[in-house]
């Protein structure tokens, strides 16, 4: 048991999907993400800085932000590349499979009571959230000097009640990789916008261009029939299996329980449809977690296994209440991010698997 190593520095460990049965993914499961090293930052000395279009700027101490009324709420995180290895040709990137993706608890302040405090003024659009890592990007184009990780939330969402500017995960202090001893959670987006080692929320009148939304976590979109560059934002309906893996070996004439969890951005998710031939036929699979918003459903479907020895494939397809559903391809205006077409999980009947029981 343990996470996946993909790159060891900076740090992108998955989480082993086939492992998770549990609601919330324990912390010591859970896929890490980074661009750089991970910065260490101590409780003493931090200071989380709340600036720019905002009437009072105010610097607070983590023991500061500590004794503003809390709030706790399950939320699952899903980087914008998670599942790209499934992607035919193959894309440049971390190769992560089914596990950059996971749901815990989080404890911290809403965003909006900070802003608040600060006056956020009524022509701000975007507030920018700076963590205290720094580097230089290796992908193009390469910015002239270290440049730290930072993304803006528009203003809507960043006022919304469930923006934490979170201590807690699970329950206890957040771990270093996870962005110790202050990050942003932003449910409903992509994980690039829940900005870890959290130090600086800048609130701006002019939407912010930065790196990490413009050359990195950014996508196609039209306007006027003209393709604009866009920022990543809210996740894409999506439903995984855990059980089976790809390429595992079951028994023939069995009953094996395909198990797995879907998840979609502001939205639920309303309906899981499952195929075990390709996608020609297909069963409605049965929840096993309520609705929450912004957190996970799992779900199970039992699937009496064929007589006939072969290969088999696999596939999970998530509804949304909104009505979108999954699609067959992924959209290459998404290039390698938001990786939510129906991925093929590929298994063996055979009696070998029988045999070694
Ligand atoms: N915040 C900082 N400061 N630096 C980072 O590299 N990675 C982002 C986001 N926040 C990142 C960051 C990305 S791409 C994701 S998917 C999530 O953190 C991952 O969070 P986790 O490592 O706690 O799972």
């Amino acid at each position: 048991m343990g996470l996946i190593v993909r790159q060891k520095e900076p740090t992108n460990l998955e989480t082993p999907f086939d492992q998770v049965d549990s609601y919330l993914t324990p912390t010591t499961l859970f896929y890490i993400r980074s661009h750089f090293t991970a910065p260490t930052l101590d409780v003493a000395s931090y200071q989380l800085r709340i600036d720019g279009a905002v009437r009072n700027p105010l610097s607070l101490s983590y023991k500061e932000i500590r004794e503003i009324p809390s709030e706790t709420r399950v939320a699952l995180l899903e980087c914008a590349g998670n599942s790209r290895a499934f992607l035919v040709p193959q894309a440049a990137g971390v190769q992560w499979g089914l596990g950059a993706v996971g749901n815990a608890e989080w404890t911290g302040v809403p965003l909006g009571a900070l802003l608040e405090r600060a006056g956020l003024e009524e022509d701000a659009c975007e507030i920018v959230l700076e963590g205290a890592d720094q580097g230089i990007p290796k992908e193009e184009p390469v910015p002239p000097g270290p440049i730290s990780y930072a993304r803006s939330v528009p203003r809507n969402k960043a006022l919304q009640r469930e923006v934490l500017i979170a201590y807690h995960m699970n329950g206890r202090d957040l771990p270093q990789d996870h962005g110790y001893p202050v990050r942003a959670i932003v449910p409903g987006h992509y994980g690039m916008a829940s900005v870890k080692w959290l130090t600086g929320i800048h609130a701006v009148r002019e939407p912010f261009h930065g790196y990490w939304q413009t050359s990195d976590y950014g996508y196609w979109d039209r306007l006027d029939g003209k393709p604009v560059r866009r920022a990543l934002g809210e996740i894409k309906v999506k439903s995984e299996i855990a059980r089976p893996s790809v390429h595992e070996t079951l028994a023939p004439n069995q009953v094996y329980t395909i198990s797995g969890a879907a998840w979609a951005g502001e939205t639920e998710v309303t309906e899981i449809a499952v195929s075990t031939d390709g996608g020609h036929t297909w069963a409605e699979a049965q929840f096993l977690d309520p609705v929450q918003r912004h957190a996970w459903r799992r779900w199970t479907l039992d699937w009496l296994t064929p007589n006939t020895p072969g290969r088999y494939t696999l596939l999970a397809r998530a509804t949304d209440a909104n009505g979108r559903i999954q699609p067959d391809e992924h959209d290459p205006n998404y290039g390698s991010y938001a990786i939510n077409h129906l991925l093929p999980i590929n298994v063996f009947v055979d009696d070998s698997a029988s045999r070694s029981r």
